[in-house]
C-alpha cells in the first residue's frame, strides 16, 4: 500500500519569540500556528500526520489533540534529528512523506499538493520547495550546479561568501519518498557550525547515493514566511487577516474599513451585513444577513440572527435573535439568549439570562440569572439583585409586564405576566398577574422645614 504521510516539526524552543509558551501555540486569527500548518496538510489530502514535539509538548498537544500522532524529541539536536524521532512510524512503509515546520502558517494546501505531484512526476527521492528572496538572510541557500540541478542546501552559518549571495532559499518544506529518506537519515552527521543534525543534508546524501533531488520554486514567497519572532508573527497575521477579510467581502459582506477589522478564521457572516470600523469578531461566531455590526464591537462565539444591529458593544458566547438593537455600550455576557425584535440599549449588562421577543431594556440596567418573557419593558436603572454574597439566585419576569425605573428585584423572585412595578421599588416577594406592586416609602412633606431649621442656603 502506498502511504501519503506528513511530519511536522514543532519541538524547538522558539527562543526568539521571548515567550513562556510554545512558539507554535501562538495564535493568528484565533488559530494556533500549528493548526494553520496542520489544516494545510490535511487540506492537501494527507490524513496521517506525525507531530514531533519537545519543548512545551503539553501545550502543543493541547492545540492538536487526537488529530495527529506524536513523536517526542527530548533534546533538540536539529531538524534531521527531529525527523529521526518519527522513524518508527515510517519503517516498513512504501510511499511519500511531506516534511515541514510548525512555524510556517501561511503555507497552502495547493502548494503542498503541487510539490507532491511534481515529486511523483519526476521520480524524485526528495523535492524541496524554494523561493527567491531579496533578503535571504537567515535562511538555508539552495546550491545548484551549472545545469541548474539542485546539489545541496547550505545553512547560512555554514555558507561560503559566494553561497551567501544566493537568493534562492530553502522554505523548509520537502516531499520525500519514504524508503530513501530512511536510508539517508542513517547517514546524517552533525559536523556543522551548530553541531546539529540537519534534515537539509539529506539532499546531498541522496544525490551522492544516485537518487534524484528536485526543487519547486514558488511564485508567491510570502507563503513560506517562517515565524521566528513577534514581528514575523504580526506580518503573517496581517497576511492571513487580509485573506479572511477578502473572502468575506467576496461573499457579500461589506467591510467599511478592513484596516481596523479583525475576523477570526471560521467566523460566518451572511450577505448584505455591514461591518463598521473597530470591530473584532472571534471564535465560532455566526452572523446572519442584513446586520450592522460595529463600530467598535467585539463578538466572541456569538450567534446573531438577521437584520440585527450591534453598536459599540461586547457579546460573549450568547445568542441574539433577528431585528435586535444592541448598544451603544451594552455588555452581553456568556449564556444569554436574546429573542427577536428586542432592544438592549446603552449601558445594559446582561448575564446568563433569557430575554423574550419584543422586550425592551433600553438603558442602564443589570440583568443577571434572569428569565424575562415577551413584550416586557424593563425601564432605566433596573437591577436584578442576583447575588446575596454567597449564592446566585434567579429572577423570573413574565410577558407583557412593566418594571419601572430604578427597581431592585431581590432574587429569587418572580414577577408574573401583565403586572406593573412602580418606579423605585425594591421587590422581595412575588408580583401577581395584573397587579401593581409598590415597594417604597411614601413621600413625606414637612412644610416650611427649611425656614424653621434656619437651613436657607443664601
Ligand atoms: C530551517 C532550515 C533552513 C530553512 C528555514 C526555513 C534546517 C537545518 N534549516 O532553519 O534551511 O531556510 O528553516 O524557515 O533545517 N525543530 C525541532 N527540533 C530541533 C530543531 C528544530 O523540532 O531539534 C523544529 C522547530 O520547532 C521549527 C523547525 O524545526 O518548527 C525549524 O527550526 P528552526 O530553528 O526555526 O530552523 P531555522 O533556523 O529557521
Ligand atoms: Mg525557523
Amino acid at each position: 500500500m502506498e502511504h501519503l504521510m506528513a511530519i511536522i516539526l514543532a519541538a524547538g524552543e522558539g527562543k526568539r519569540m521571548k515567550s513562556k509558551n510554545s512558539k507554535v501555540a501562538h495564535k493568528i486569527c484565533g488559530k494556533s500556528l500549528i493548526e494553520w500548518v496542520y489544516d494545510a496538510v490535511s487540506g492537501a489530502g494527507i490524513d496521517e500526520t506525525i507531530l514531533v514535539v519537545g519543548h512545551r509538548a503539553d501545550q502543543v498537544k493541547e492545540c492538536m489533540g487526537g488529530r495527529v500522532k506524536y513523536a517526542v524529541q527530548n533534546l533538540q539536536l536539529g531538524t534531521g534529528h527531529a525527523v529521526m524521532q518519527a522513524e518508527e512510524y515510517l519503517r516498513g512503509k512504501e510511499g511519500y512523506v511531506f516534511v515541514l515546520y510548525g512555524d510556517t502558517p501561511l503555507i497552502t494546501a495547493e502548494t503542498i499538493s503541487g510539490c507532491i505531484d511534481l515529486h511523483k512526476k519526476n521520480g524524485n527521492a526528495v523535492t524541496v520547495v524554494t523561493a527567491d528572496f531579496d533578503d535571504p538572510t537567515g535562511y538555508g541557500r539552495i546550491v545548484r550546479d551549472e545545469y541548474g540541478n539542485v546539489v545541496k542546501i547550505v545553512e547560512e552559518r555554514d555558507a561560503s561568501d559566494e553561497e551567501k549571495r544566493i537568493k534562492e532559499i530553502n522554505s523548509g518544506l520537502y516531499c520525500f519518498t519514504i524508503r530513501p529518506l530512511l536510508e539517508s537519515l542513517k547517514k546524517l552527521t552533525n559536523d556543522n557550525e551548530q553541531g546539529e543534525f540537519y534534515i537539509t543534508d539529506t539532499i546531498r546524501i541522496l544525490i551522492n547515493e544516485g537518487f534524484k533531488a528536485g526543487a519547486m520554486k514558488l511564485e508567491n514567497p510570502a507563503e513560506i514566511l517562517g515565524i521566528n519572532d513577534r514581528v514575523q508573527l504580526y506580518q503573517a497575521s496581517e497576511l492571513i487577516r487580509k485573506r479572511i477579510l477578502e473572502k468575506h467581502m467576496k461573499s457579500g459582506v461589506t467591510i467599511i474599513d478592513p484596516a481596523s477589522t479583525y475576523i477570526d478564521e471560521g467566523v460566518k457572516i451572511g450577505i448584505d451585513t455591514v461591518v463598521y470600523p473597530g470591530t473584532i469578531i472571534e471564535g465560532s461566531t455566526v452572523i446572519g444577513e442584513d446586520c450592522i455590526i460595529g463600530p467598535n464591537s467585539r463578538l466572541v462565539d456569538a450567534k446573531v440572527g438577521n437584520g440585527t444591529e450591534i453598536n459599540s458593544s461586547v457579546i460573549l458566547n450568547s445568542t441574539i435573535g433577528n431585528d435586535v438593537r444592541v448598544g451603544p455600550f451594552a455588555y452581553i455576557r456568556p449564556e444569554s439568549v436574546i429573542g427577536n425584535n428586542v432592544k438592549i440599549g446603552d449601558f445594559v449588562e446582561i448575564k446568563k439570562s433569557v430575554v423574550g421577543d419584543k422586550t425592551k431594556i433600553p438603558h442602564l440596567a443589570y440583568i443577571g440569572d434572569a428569565e424575562i418573557g415577551k413584550n416586557t419593558n424593563i425601564a432605566c436603572g433596573v437591577i436584578t439583585v442576583n447575588y446575596d454574597g454567597k449564592k446566585k439566585s434567579k429572577t423570573i419576569i413574565g410577558n407583557n409586564s412593566f418594571v419601572g425605573c430604578n427597581v431592585n428585584l431581590i432574587a429569587p423572585v418572580e414577577v408574573k405576566d401583565n403586572s406593573y412595578i412602580a418606579a423605585g421599588s425594591t421587590i422581595t416577594e412575588e408580583v401577581p398577574e395584573y397587579a401593581l406592586a409598590i415597594a417604597r416609602e411614601r413621600q413625606v412633606i414637612k412644610e416650611n422645614w427649611v425656614i424653621k431649621r434656619g437651613m436657607e442656603r443664601k
